[in-house]
């Protein structure tokens, strides 16, 4: 089994991809961290606390940055809903997986502890994989590589040009892009086509409780439009993860632009290697949609 440690916001897509990766027979999950995104850090911890009752499993949760590196906080509750997770009734959860220890020391002690090295992925901004590598930078030694949900070669979602995850914290993706780890990128090339339709939801709904579970949740994400397709964003980087084949990747050099008053966030893809600079990143520029689904739909079926 692949160890791997989800750093997440969640978020409705989160929540989906973590049941995803939770009931995986291939993936060994050692530690959940949260991250300020979707919704601020305590509604974030409070939403992962509840999933993990949620899903009955044991996997230790760290809370870490609750603001970005240097931005203002930005929110996505236009999407997600006020507490970042509507449209379901959760249990109660108790506190007892919630570590005392900050999300970027349990990081370091996962990873440092592994005996194989560790794969990261994060599906919410990057602020705790910047402070880890700024903090503790011999965890690299250790890391497999990063599989990310972040960034587009394109358009953003969040600012004409900006993705989400890399406009809510620019200089933390900034660090992360420059650190020499192997990293993949599932961005928006893929997520805008990774769709889930009414029909879909309606399978769902019936399919097992994490499928019900969902079904309520795709009700209010976007405010309940649907019928153009939900995004199904960050189980792209699961889906990565686990079935690669599903995506076309191209290898070249990634950084974020920090200083444009109008594309402060976005990702720059050297897809031409204009710049001249070693390729960092796999970046997924495309994906078989109908195949992806597929996979979805088999994924969810495992869950509780
Ligand atoms: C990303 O932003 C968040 O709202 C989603 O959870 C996803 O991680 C998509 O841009
Ligand atoms: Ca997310």
């Amino acid at each position: 089994k692949k160890p791997v440690i989800i750093d997440t916001d969640p978020g409705i897509d989160d929540a989906v991809a973590l049941g995803i990766a939770l009931y995986s027979e291939e993936l060994d999950v050692r530690l959940v961290t949260t991250v300020n995104g979707n919704v601020n850090l305590d509604k974030v911890t409070y939403n992962m606390l509840r999933l993990m009752k949620f899903f009955d499993k044991q996997v230790p949760i760290a809370k870490g940055a609750a603001t970005p590196l240097i931005v203002d906080p930005v929110d996505a509750s236009d999407i997600h809903g006020e507490t970042g997770m509507d449209g379901y009734d959760f249990e109660e959860p108790d506190n007892g997986l919630l570590l005392d220890e900050h999300a970027v020391t349990a990081m370091r002690r996962e990873i440092l502890t592994s005996d194989e090295p560790v794969t990261l992925v994060p599906i919410g901004p990057l602020t705790n994989i910047a402070l880890l590598f700024r903090t503790y930078p011999e965890v690299k030694q250790n890391i497999k590589e990063i599989i990310m949900m972040g960034g587009s070669t394109g358009r953003g979602n969040s600012s004409v040009m900006a993705e989400f995850n890399i406009y809510a914290d620019p200089e933390a993706a900034k660090i992360v892009f420059a650190s020499g780890v192997p990293i993949a990128m599932a961005g928006l090339d893929v997520g805008l086509k990774a769709l889930v339709y009414p029909e879909d939801s309606e399978i769902l709904k019936d399919m097992n409780k994490t499928g019900n579970m969902i079904y309520h949740l795709f009700k209010k994400y976007r405010g309940g439009s649907f019928n153009h397709g939900l995004k199904m964003y960050d189980s792209c980087a699961v889906a990565y993860l686990l079935k690669p084949e599903l995506f076309e990747v191209t290898n070249c050099f990634v950084d974020v632009e920090l200083n444009g008053a109008l594309t402060k966030g976005t990702t720059v893809v050297d897809l031409k290697g204009k710049m001249n600079r070693q390729p960092n990143v796999n970046v997924c520029i495309d994906i078989d949609a109908k195949e992806f689904k597929k996979w979805f739909m088999e994924s969810i079926q495992k869950c509780i």
